[in-house]
C-alpha cells in the first residue's frame, strides 16, 4: 500500500507504478471529484488507474473517496493529462478515459481544449494494441469537431457512426449525473486502436 497517492512528480509517479507492477493500467483525464475513477477502480481490481487533474482541491476529494473505500489500485497525478500522457511508453495504456473535458465554447479559447488532432496521435500511439479511448461530453460543436478529428485517425469506431447519444451503461461522474438531471443529451464515442501483431 502507498501513503500518498497524490504525485506532482511524474518520475515519482512513475517509481510508484513500477513498485506495483500492475498487469493492466488506466487513465483518467480530469478526474474532477473521482466519482468515475473510484466506480472503475472498485469494478476493475487487477488494473491500475492512474487520474489526473489540474486541480487539487478535487483530487483531494477524490483521496477521501479512495480512502472511504479502501481502494488499492489508484494513484493520482496533479498536472496536466497532456504531461501525464506524454511521460508513458508507447503502447502502455489498456483504457483511457476523458469525461466531459471542459468545452471552452468561445472560438478564441478553442485551442486550450483537450483534443485536437496533434493528441490523438499520441494518445493512439500510448494505448496498448486494441486499446480504447473513452470520450464523453455533453457539449454538441466540440464532441462533432472530435468526432470528425477521430474520423481522420487510425483508430477503429465501437458505435456506428462514431457516437451514442444517452447510453446507460458507464460509470457516473459528476457532470454526467447532473446533465442527466437537467434531460440533456450526452454523447458517448468509444474508439479502439487495431491489434498490433
Ligand atoms: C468539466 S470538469 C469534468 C470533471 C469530471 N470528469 C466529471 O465528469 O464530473 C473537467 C475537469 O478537468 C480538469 N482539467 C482541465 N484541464 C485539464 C488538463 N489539461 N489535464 C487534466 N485535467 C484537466 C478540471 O480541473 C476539471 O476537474
Amino acid at each position: 500500500m502507498i501513503e500518498n497517492i497524490i504525485f506532482n512528480d511524474l518520475d515519482e509517479l512513475g517509481r510508484a507504478i513500477t513498485l506495483l507492477h500492475p498487469s493492466n493500467l488506466s487513465v483518467e483525464i480530469g478526474t474532477g471529484n473521482g466519482h468515475f475513477i473510484v466506480a472503475l477502480a472498485l469494478n476493475n481490481k487487477n488494473d491500475l488507474i492512474i487520474g489526473c487533474d489540474i486541480k487539487l482541491d478535487r483530487l483531494n476529494k477524490t483521496l477521501k473517496k479512495v480512502k472511504n473505500n479502501q481502494i488499492e489500485n489508484i494513484l493520482l497525478y496533479r498536472g496536466r493529462g497532456e504531461e501525464l500522457l506524454s511521460f508513458f511508453p508507447d503502447n502502455s495504456i489498456k483504457s483511457l478515459y476523458v469525461n466531459f473535458p471542459d468545452p471552452w465554447p468561445k472560438k478564441r479559447h478553442n485551442k486550450r481544449r483537450f483534443f485536437n488532432q496533434e493528441r490523438i496521435k499520441l494518445i493512439f500511439n500510448k494505448l496498448s494494441s486494441e486499446g480504447i479511448l473513452y470520450f464523453v461530453s455533453d457539449h454538441k460543436e466540440y464532441f462533432f469537431s472530435v468526432i470528425e478529428m477521430f474520423k481522420e485517425s487510425d483508430f477503429i469506431p465501437i458505435f456506428e457512426n462514431y457516437y451514442a447519444v444517452n447510453i446507460d451503461y458507464y460509470y457516473p461522474t459528476l457532470y454526467f449525473e447532473k446533465f442527466k438531471k437537467e434531460g440533456k443529451d450526452i454523447y458517448f464515442s468509444f474508439i479502439k486502436k487495431p491489434l498490433i501483431l
